[in-house]
């Protein structure tokens, strides 16, 4: 697994360990941590290794996990043309041991190869709306070149693949200080800080539990040969950014108040997943609720931050 130190990838180490899989995760620690996966270095089929995918990893494993890539504004914008490496490169190499090894790999998407969406809610058939040079092309293009180098490899070399496109997802283990908005909202209710909405709080997104996502993504891997995606995988349940604030507001508790900012360059206006192929073919649909989602997220940073 590329990116296994990371928030969606620690949780899914969890898992597949659980399953009873063999697990060599690789990362570059850019915004993953050790400690993430720190309680997973004692189990002896857990091996963490330092490792920048934009450089060839030569080993041999059954499956590949590709989830390397910063996933939050302030992260991948730091360092744009890294961001693009991580992704166009990352993937060369990981398909290139994909196919030497005939092993089946998995591309950890996004929502953002949509854009900002003309069409609501998003199928896999559309094709999408994106700025390829702003300030967020360098993730959302850089996973959309990952995406056809992925459907390359399969037509060109018959290589097994399997892409999952993933929504806004949330819960324990998010960075506290990456920007986005679950995180962001909770942390700064529990430190009774002003909580920032950008623009007028009207646009919309789907918020994923963390749990719900790992299990969309067991699935696609695990799916039939044939069935290579692209999928969404997110909570079609749509909620205004404002709306949002207030529910953190309301189950933190404390005296915050919503203070509105300019919207940022190319900030899509609204995000909701169709997951009707997921449904027919992963038999996969969302299970946890908002309410129940945030109350296990807040209880992580309340402990975390010692609030
Ligand atoms: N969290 C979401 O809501 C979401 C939504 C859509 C897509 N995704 C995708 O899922 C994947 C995981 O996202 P996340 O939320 O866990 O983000 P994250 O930033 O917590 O995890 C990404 C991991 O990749 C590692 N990494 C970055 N560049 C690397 C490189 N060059 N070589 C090796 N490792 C590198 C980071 O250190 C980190 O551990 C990403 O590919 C992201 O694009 C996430």
């Amino acid at each position: 697994m590329t990116g296994g130190a990371g928030f969606l990838g620690s949780h899914l180490c969890e898992r597949l360990l659980k399953d009873g899989c063999d697990i060599l995760c690789a990362d570059n620690f850019y915004s993953g941590t050790k400690e993430n996966v720190t309680h997973l270095l004692g189990n002896p089929q857990f091996e963490l290794l330092r490792h920048d995918v934009t450089f060839p990893l030569y080993v041999e494993v059954d499956q590949i996990y590709n989830l390397a890539c910063p996933a939050s504004p302030i992260h991948y914008q730091r360092d744009p043309v890294q961001t693009t490496k991580t992704s166009v490169h990352g993937a060369i190499n990981m398909l290139g041991l994909a196919k030497r090894l005939k092993a089946r790999i998995l591309q950890a998407s996004t929502s953002e190869v949509y854009g900002d969406p003309v069409l609501h809610p998003q199928h896999e058939g559309y094709w999408g709306h994106v700025n390829p040079i702003g300030i967020r092309s360098c993730y959302d293009e850089g996973k959309r070149c990952a995406e056809t180098l992925f459907f390359d490899y399969h037509r060109q070399h018959k290589l097994e693949i399997k892409v999952a496109r993933i929504f806004n997802t949330y819960g324990p283990r998010m960075h506290p200080n990456d920007g986005r908005v679950v995180s962001n909202f909770i942390v700064q209710a529990l430190r009774g800080e002003d909580i920032t909405i950008y623009g007028d709080g009207a646009q919309t997104r789907s918020f994923c539990y963390i749990d719900d996502l790992i299990e969309g993504i067991v699935r696609l891997m695990e799916s039939p040969k044939e069935f290579t995606g692209p999928v969404n995988i997110g909570n079609p349940q749509e909620f205004t950014i404002k709306k949002l604030a207030e529910t953190v507001l309301e189950m933190v508790g404390g005296t915050s108040a919503l203070v509105l900012k300019p919207l940022p360059e190319d900030d899509p206006r609204q995000r909701q997943p169709d997951i009707t192929v997921a449904g027919e073919k992963l038999g996969w649909e969302p299970r946890v609720d908002l309410q129940s989602g945030l109350e296990k997220t807040i209880a992580y940073f309340r402990k975390s931050l010692g609030r």
